[in-house]
């Protein structure tokens, strides 16, 4: 009788450690299924992707569920740079812009216009121009089209991208060439005009080099004795497992703030595989074919090794700290793409590459450094 209750017993004590693990696995997968990084950050700041045509067009709708689930604030990768939205003198080209901005509005995201006045993917019409009346003609033709046509709708607009060099100075861009460093002061006024309660941002990358950084403040505090409106300083954040230091972009973050303007963070990746400008003898140049196919530029085409994973998931934790440490003076962090398969670290500097810089996997799956930065917000 005895040795009878006691398997009774056993069998019940069973049955209920069974029950009670079922327990926790659901509501462990309820955690999951509920938690966002857009919640965990959503008294701090913006938390953003950018997206590809296929995402606006949502044709990749599993990226587009993604989307909704994590992020608050939508960047567009390619689809309003000028040679796509204003691919000829006289013809503008909307249909994918008015697509994104219809998306991020039924989603209710703070909409962000990429970008204005850059020297990189701009329409070759454009780089004929050789006088300076004819080009301001244009640019302001381009700016209060664009941004009059989404006035009250795109919150906030990256006006000049990657104006200066790495020393600072400016750089000798078509814009800089045929107008005069008055192009930047220019493209500000007129946006400002166009909507002005829009948030008008200068963006641009390394931005926590000091010399850089030196050349930030002298733009803004340029504009600002001129009385034109700028309200942030967008960091574009492409940074790599080996820096930049978390010193650098602190005092990056501070330098900014102290003009009295916010600091976005706005196209943040972070690369795991080796750049071919810190091999020993490359150039530094813009292409790197010679790279293609070599394995040793890929080591990972198949997926990432876990000590690589948490190597990356340290690296962001430590970013995120950093954020958090400065959420007053920081309004938005946005990643260059919604997962690793999207990713342009794909095909850039080296094509056919395999690269996992984001926060989610190829098959849409939070990525241990998904979890290190949720775990901030849940310790707090
Ligand atoms: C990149 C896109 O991601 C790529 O698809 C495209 O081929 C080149 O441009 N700085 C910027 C972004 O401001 O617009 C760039 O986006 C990445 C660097």
């Amino acid at each position: 009788m005895v040795k009878k209750n006691q398997i009774l017993f056993f069998i019940i004590i069973v049955i209920s450690t069974i029950i009670s693990c079922k327990k926790t696995e659901k509501s462990i997968q309820i955690i999951k299924e509920t938690r966002s990084l857009k919640g965990a950050f959503l008294n701090d700041f913006y938390i953003g992707a950018a997206i590809n045509k296929n995402q606006i067009l949502e044709i990749d709708s599993a990226s587009i569920k993604l989307l909704v689930k994590e992020f608050n604030t939508i960047t567009p990768e390619n689809d309003m740079k000028w040679e796509q939205i204003h691919p000829a003198k006289d013809s503008f080209y909307f249909d994918i812009a008015d697509k994104y901005v219809a998306l991020g509005k039924k989603n209710n995201m703070h909409i962000v216009g990429h970008t204005l006045v850059w020297h990189s993917q701009l329409a070759p019409w454009m780089q004929d121009i050789t006088d300076s009346t004819t080009m301001a003609k244009q640019v302001e033709h381009h700016i209060n089209t664009i941004v009059g046509r989404y006035k009250g709708q795109i919150h906030t607009w990256d006006v000049v991208n990657e104006a200066l060099n790495e020393d600072g100075s400016l750089r000798e861009s078509i814009f800089l060439n045929v107008m005069g460093e008055k192009y930047i002061a220019y493209a500000f006024k007129l946006a400002a005009k166009a909507d002005p309660y829009a948030k008008l941002v200068y963006n641009d990358y390394n931005l926590w080099k000091p010399e850089k950084r030196a050349g930030v403040v002298q733009l803004v505090k340029s504009l600002q004795a001129k009385g034109i409106k700028i309200d942030g300083v967008g960091m574009q954040a492409h940074w790599s497992l080996e820096g930049p230091s978390i010193e650098d972009i602190e005092n990056s973050i501070i330098a900014y703030s102290n003009l009295g303007v916010k600091v976005s963070f706005t196209e943040l990746d972070v690369t795991v595989l080796p750049n071919p400008w810190d091999l020993n003898g490359a150039a530094v140049e813009q292409s790197y074919e010679q790279y293609e196919g070599d394995p040793t530029m890929n080591p990972y085409p198949d997926k990432l090794p876990d000590s690589a994973q948490i190597q990356l998931a340290n690296h962001y934790k430590d970013i995120f700290s950093l954020f958090l440490k400065h959420k007053d003076k920081i309004d938005r962090v946005t990643f260059w793409g919604v997962n690793d398969g999207q990713s342009w670290l794909n095909y850039w500097p080296i094509n056919g590459r395999t690269n996992h810089p984001l926060l989610f996997d190829r098959d849409f799956q939070p990525k241990t450094a998904y979890d290190s930065v949720i775990a901030l917000k849940n310790s707090h």
